[in-house]
C-alpha cells in the first residue's frame, strides 16, 4: 500500500488499521506512516519484543526525529522531544508532584472539584460524560502545574484547548502534522495559518500566566510551574519563558484529555454492564461515609476496572516511537539505522495469548493475576514511560467513586461504541450521553 494510503488509514481509523495489521501481518510487521519519504516503521506487541525494544540504550536511539510531528503542537523544548541527559534532567524534575505524599496531598481538591462540577446535576438530566469529564479532569491539572482556580484565564484556555483539540481530530487537520510540507502560513484563512494563530493565543495565555509569576517571585508555593521557575541546569542557567511554556503546555495536553477519556470509557463500561457497576457500588458501600483517598483508591475490584478499562481500550495506542541510530536487534531480527520502532499497547493489550476474550471486558482478570508491564502497558514503559501514570489512576479512580456514589446514572442509547481519536487520544464515539436518574442525598465519600 502507498505510504500515503497507510497514513491516512492510520489517521482516519487507527484501531481497524492497526487490527488489519495484525491479522495480516501478525505480532511484528512494517508499514511507512510517517509522511512522504517516510522510513519504516516496526509496530511490535508481542510481549518480549517490547521488553527488548524497552532495553535499547538511549544513545542507540532518536527520539526527536520519529516525532517530529508533535513539534508544532507541544513545541520543541517540550519533554516529548528531549533526550539524553536533559531528558533525564526534566523528567527528574517533573517527576515528583505526581507521585507519593505530594499527589496524595491533592485528593482532597479531586473531590471537592468533582462535587462542584456535578453540583448541579438534578434527576432527568442529560450529560455528555466527553464534555463534563475533560472539566472536572483540566481543573484538577491546572491546580497542580499552576495552582490556579478557574478564572478568566483558565475559561479562556479550555476554551482554546478544546477548540484546537477538536479541529486536529479530524483527518484533515491532522494530516497537516504529518506532512511537513503543509505547513505552510498563508494567513489567518489557511489551514496551517489559523491552526498558528490558535495556538498563539494559547501560548499567549500560558506567557501571560509565567509572567505574572516571575513578577511575583512567591518562594511559598508548590506547584509545576513555581518548581520550573526556580529550576537550575548544571551550568546555573534557568528555563526561558519559551522553555517554560512548552513544557507547561505538554503538560496539560498530556494530562487532561487523556485521564478525561478514560473516564468517558469508564462510564460507558460499567453502565453498559449492569452486574459491574453494582459490585462498584457494593464495595464502595464497604467504605461508608468520610473515607480518606486513599481508602478509596486501594479498593481490588475499583483498581481492576480501571485497569480493564485501559486495557481494553488504551486511551494511547502506541509508545512513544524511537529512530534507531544503528543497527539493532528485536526478537531475531536485524532492524537497520533509520528504522522507526514502536511497541503497540492498543495490539499488545488484544493479545489472546494473554488475555482470553480479548475483545471482552472482563475487571476479574485483574484480581485474579497480576500481568507484567510488557504485557499490559496502558502508560507505555522503559525510561519513556509516562510520568503521569500514578497520578492520573489516583485521580480517576476518585472521580468515579465520587461521582457513583452521589448519583444514580443511566446511558441514553445502549447502543454499542466505537473508538475514535480525538487529538492524541482514542476515545468512546458519541460522548458517552447518560441521564441522571437520582442524586443520592448527603452522601460524603471523602473527608475534608
Ligand atoms: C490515563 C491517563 C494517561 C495515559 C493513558 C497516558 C499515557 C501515556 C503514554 C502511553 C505515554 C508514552 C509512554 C512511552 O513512550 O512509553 C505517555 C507519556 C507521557 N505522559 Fe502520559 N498518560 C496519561 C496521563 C498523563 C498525565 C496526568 C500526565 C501529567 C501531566 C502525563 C504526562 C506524560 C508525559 C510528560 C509523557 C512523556 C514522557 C517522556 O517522554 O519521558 N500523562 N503517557
Amino acid at each position: 500500500m502507498h505510504p500515503f494510503i497507510q497514513t491516512l488509514k492510520l489517521i482516519a481509523s487507527p484501531t481497524k488499521f492497526l487490527d488489519e495489521c495484525a491479522v495480516k501481518y501478525g505480532d511484528i510487521f512494517t508499514v511507512r506512516v510517517l509522511g512522504i519519504n517516510s522510513p519504516p516503521v516496526v509496530f511490535f506487541s508481542n510481549p518480549e519484543a517490547i521488553a527488548e525494544c524497552f532495553a535499547i540504550p538511549a544513545n542507540k536511539l532518536n527520539f526527536k526525529k520519529a516525532t517530529h510531528v508533535f513539534k508544532p503542537l507541544f513545541g520543541a523544548n517540550s519533554i516529548v522531544l528531549k533526550e539524553g541527559k536533559e531528558h533525564n534532567r526534566q523528567r527528574n524534575l517533573l517527576m515528583p508532584p505526581f507521585h507519593g505524599d505530594r499527589m496524595k496531598s491533592y485528593g482532597e481538591t479531586i473531590c471537592e472539584i468533582t462535587t462542584e462540577v456535578t453540583k448541579d446535576w438534578q434527576a432527568g438530566k442529560v450529560i455528555s460524560m466527553q464534555h463534563v469529564m475533560p472539566d472536572i479532569t483540566l481543573q484538577i491539572i491546572l491546580q497542580v502545574v499552576f495552582g490556579i482556580s478557574p478564572g478568566e484565564r483558565y475559561q479562556q484556555l479550555k476554551k482554546l484547548l478544546s477548540v484546537l483539540l477538536d479541529d486536529i481530530t479530524t483527518p484533515w487537520y491532522s494530516s497537516l502534522f504529518f506532512f511537513p510540507p503543509l505547513q505552510q502560513d498563508f494567513g489567518r484563512f489557511s489551514p496551517w495559518g489559523n491552526y498558528l494563530r490558535r495556538k498563539q493565543q494559547i501560548d499567549n495565555l500560558v506567557y501571560a500566566e509565567i509572567g505574572e509569576r516571575r513578577k511575583a517571585n512567591d518562594i511559598s508555593r508548590t506547584d509545576i510551574l513555581s518548581l520550573l521557575l526556580s529550576a537550575q541546569d548544571e551550568n546555573g542557567e534557568k528555563m526561558t519563558d519559551e522553555e517554560l511554556k512548552d513544557q507547561l503546555i505538554s503538560l496539560l495536553l498530556l494530562g487532561y484529555e487523556t485521564t478525561a477519556g478514560v473516564l468517558s470509557w469508564l462510564f460507558y463500561l460499567i453502565y453498559s454492564q449492569p452486574q459491574v457497576r453494582n459490585n462498584l457500588i457494593q464495595e464502595l458501600e464497604t467504605l461508608g461515609e468520610n473515607s480518606n483517598p486513599t481508602q478509596i483508591t486501594q479498593l481490588p475490584y475499583l483498581s481492576a476496572v480501571c485497569q480493564e478499562t485501559m486495557r481494553l481500550h488504551p486511551i494511547a495506542l502506541i509508545c512513544t516511537p524511537r529512530m534507531t541510530k544503528e543497527t539493532v536487534e528485536i526478537a531475531g531480527n536485524k532492524f537497520m539505522s533509520g528504522t522507526v520502532l514502536v511497541p503497540c499497547i492498543y495490539l499488545a493489550h488484544r493479545r489472546s495469548e494473554t488475555y482470553p476474550e480479548p475483545d471482552n471486558f472482563i475487571p476479574e482478570r485483574f484480581l485474579n493475576h497480576k500481568f507484567s508491564p510488557v504485557e499490559y502497558l496502558p502508560f507505555g514503559g522503559g525510561y519513556r514511560g509516562c510520568i503521569g501514570s500514578a497520578f492520573s489512576m489516583y485521580e480517576m479512580k476518585l472521580v468515579l467513586a465520587n461521582i457513583l456514589s452521589q448519583f444514580q446514572l443511566e446511558l441514553i442509547d445502549n447502543q454499542p461504541v466505537k473508538p475514535v481519536r480525538r487529538g492524541i487520544t482514542i476515545v468512546p464515539s458519541g460522548g458517552v450521553q447518560m441521564r441522571v436518574q437520582t442524586k443520592i442525598p448527603a452522601k460524603n465519600l471523602v473527608h475534608s
